[in-house]
């Protein structure tokens, strides 16, 4: 039986590039690896034992092994926003870092082989590579949108077409592929490709657009959803978000152990956010 549950463990950093607008970091974390599913987070503690910055910062996974010449490794890809990533910026090969995880709940995989779009919005592409290798080998069809505002804020747009059945770029700017937003080309790729499942990792508002055209066109929608955290771990309310249940009540459930992956058609994004 594979590990499961979080662990806290002291990682050390094997590289740090920085990647068009973004930071791509390798740790050798043993343990989290072999633990972690498309759709986790990982939280890291930043600025070290006497920093004042007390609240560790959450980051989707992108890549693990679970072996190699140096130990398990967890790969994550950010880009700078305050003095907490700024801090994990000017880290160097060596340093250590402390991680726990994997958090949250995961993407769920579908049953039947059934065709997927997967729509990744900046960094949050990084997101949804070990989905869509799950996904193949369950013999679905993968599709993706990789989107950003400019070509620099691009990720994985190579890895895409090294991964995907096929790959569809839009930048806002149109500094490179399909000029607009990453949910212009999905009406249409959803109608050429019936696809059943969408899954996305973007923004609040492109997930709420993202949630609306799959339903429109009887998709079923997955979305990681990133909200505001502070314990990472279910305990400070800090990253609520209004979801419909069964029973059609909305409450307000935990981004960090609800989600942060959460049902796009029962997500009421007009209200997240507020
Ligand atoms: C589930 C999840 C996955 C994420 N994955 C990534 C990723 O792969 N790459 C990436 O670059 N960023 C990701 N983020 C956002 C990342 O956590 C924030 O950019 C980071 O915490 C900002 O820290 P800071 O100190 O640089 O910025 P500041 O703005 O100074 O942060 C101050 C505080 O606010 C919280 N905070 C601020 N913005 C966010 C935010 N958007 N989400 C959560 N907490 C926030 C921080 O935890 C911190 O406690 C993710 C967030 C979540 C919730
Ligand atoms: S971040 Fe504290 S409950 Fe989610």
């Amino acid at each position: 039986m594979s590990a499961r549950g979080p662990v806290q463990v002291r990682a050390s950093v094997l590289s740090l590039k920085k990647v068009g607008a973004y930071h791509h970091l390798t740790l050798v974390a043993p343990g989290i690896p072999e633990r972690t599913r498309p759709g986790h987070f990982v939280t890291l503690a930043v600025g070290g034992p006497d920093s004042a910055l007390l609240l560790r910062r959450a980051f989707s996974a992108y890549r693990v092994r679970a072996s190699g010449a140096y130990g398990g490794t967890l790969e994550i890809v950010f880009a700078v926003r305050g003095d907490g990533t700024r801090q994990l910026a000017a880290l160097r090969q060596q340093d250590e870092v402390d991680v726990v995880g994997p958090l949250g709940r995961p993407f769920a995989l579908p049953k039947e082989p059934v065709s997927c779009v997967l729509v990744g919005s900046g960094y949050g592409s990084a997101a949804l590579f070990t989905l869509a290798a799950r996904l193949q080998e369950r013999e679905c069809s993968v599709h993706m949108v990789v989107g950003a505002p400019t070509e620099e804020q691009l990720f994985g747009a190579l890895e895409a077409r090294r991964t995907a059945q096929s790959v569809t770029v839009t930048t806002e700017d149109g500094s490179v592929g399909i000029r607009g937003p990453v949910t212009g080309p999905l009406p249409d790729l959803l109608a050429r490709t019936g696809s059943e499942v969408v899954y996305a990792s973007a923004p609040v508002g492109t997930l709420g657009a993202v949630a609306d055209l799959a339903a429109q066109h009887g998709a079923w929608s997955q979305c990681t959803v990133e909200t505001p955290m502070a314990c990472g771990i279910g305990v400070c309310m800090s990253c609520v978000l209004p979801v419909l249940g069964d029973d059609g009540i909305t409450r307000l459930l935990r981004g960090c152990v609800d989600g942060p992956v959460f049902r796009g058609d029962r997500v009421r994004w007009e209200a997240a956010g507020a």
